[in-house]
């Protein structure tokens, strides 16, 4: 079952609802990425997200609530500067790791002691949870280890009939994923970089966060290689990147290539050629459909540079590089 952006009604979206009240699996629109959705205070539900994404159990979720009204239900308590977050960038993609709440089921935090959680500020996923009343579990809507779905075909197109309800809210507006902070104490930390920006959130603080990642929460799920596309993935100086890309080329290698908007106007002999935005807002939204399409084109390695790592660029450098980490052995 598939509902469009057109028909978008309040029955797709109650029957939606219902399937996971059912214990269904629901794909739904964020702001960020497609989320693959569960009844979050069902484990069984919950269990098979795990098993549909291939991810293991030990990789917690993040649970997605329609309100910060509802955070009292799934944690243990919420810290003033938690809640000032919560107040300034909810709906938006900030997710808050706090002390777990005795109703949340295991199975959503890998056995942890805390919990994630965020408002996502899409339309249809609001809708739904409004519609549903409860907390919903979800990771992106993709196999484990690869590349986030930022619109409703890439989730057909890699989970197809594992799933039982994939509502289309057209493509997602940030395109990477929710920015994670530790929020279980005072001394706040970052634990992935996303969609609200390191100085966002300092602005909101009137403080500085600790650089690099400093937590004493376990950050499972981290894994040197993630977002990964098919095609090996090598980052060079923007400088190099045509460079590069000609040599691979030539040395038989079907190569993609990310070009920095700084060389947008240099023919390259490559196989592929993605001319990236100079927007970086614009940057993030494309960034996962760029990876796709190389891959679907049929290159197997792609060339890029990673973007200076201030604002959102800090979040594309992240997904650039955890892409080009190294991959378990095949
Ligand atoms: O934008 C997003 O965050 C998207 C949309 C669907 O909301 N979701 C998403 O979920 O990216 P996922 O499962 O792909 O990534 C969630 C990450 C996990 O890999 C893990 O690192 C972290 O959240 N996480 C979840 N619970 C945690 C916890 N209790 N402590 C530390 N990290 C946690
Ligand atoms: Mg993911």
């Amino acid at each position: 079952m598939t509902a469009r952006p057109g028909d978008m009604d309040s029955a797709a979206i109650d029957r939606a609802a219902g399937v996971l009240r059912g214990g269904g699996l629901v794909a739904f629109p964020t702001e960020t990425v497609y989320g693959l959705g569960a009844n979050a205070a069902d484990g069984a539900a919950v269990a098979r997200v795990f098993q549909v994404k291939g991810r293991p159990p030990s990789h917690p979720l993040i649970v997605h609530l329609g309100g910060a009204g509802q955070l009292g239900d799934w944690v243990e308590e919420v810290p003033a500067t938690a809640r000032l977050l919560a107040e300034r960038f909810w709906p938006g993609p900030l997710t808050l790791v706090l002390r777990r709440g005795r109703r949340v089921p295991l199975e959503a935090t890998g056995g942890l002691e805390t919990v994630a959680v965020r408002v996502p500020a899409h339309p249809v996923a609001l809708a739904l949870l409004a519609a549903f009343g409860g907390g919903i579990a979800a990771p992106s809507a993709n196999r484990f280890g690869s590349v986030s779905p930022t619109t409703a075909g890439h989730v057909r197109a890699e989970l197809g009939d594992a799933v039982d309800v994939v509502l289309d809210g057209g493509p997602c507006q940030v395109g990477v994923e929710s920015t994670i902070v530790d929020a279980t104490g005072e001394a706040l930390s970052i634990l992935r970089p996303g969609g609200v920006t390191r100085e966002d959130l300092e602005a909101a603080l009137g403080r500085q966060l600790a650089v690099p990642v400093t937590s004493h929460v376990r950050v499972p799920g981290q894994h040197p290689s993630h977002y990964a596309p098919r095609a090996r993935v090598v980052l060079v100086a923007p400088e190099k990147v045509v460079a590069e890309a000609e040599l691979a080329q030539e040395s038989g290698h079907r190569v993609g290539v990310l070009l920095p908007p700084a060389f947008a106007d240099t023919e390259v002999k490559a196989h592929a050629v993605v001319a990236v935005p100079a927007s970086i807002p614009a940057y993030a939204r494309g960034l996962y459909a760029f990876l796709r399409e190389l891959d679907q084109r049929g290159c197997d390695l792609i060339i890029a540079s990673p973007p200076a790592e201030q604002g959102l660029g800090t979040a594309i450098a992240n997904r650039l590089r955890r892409a080009a980490g190294p991959r378990p052995a095949a």
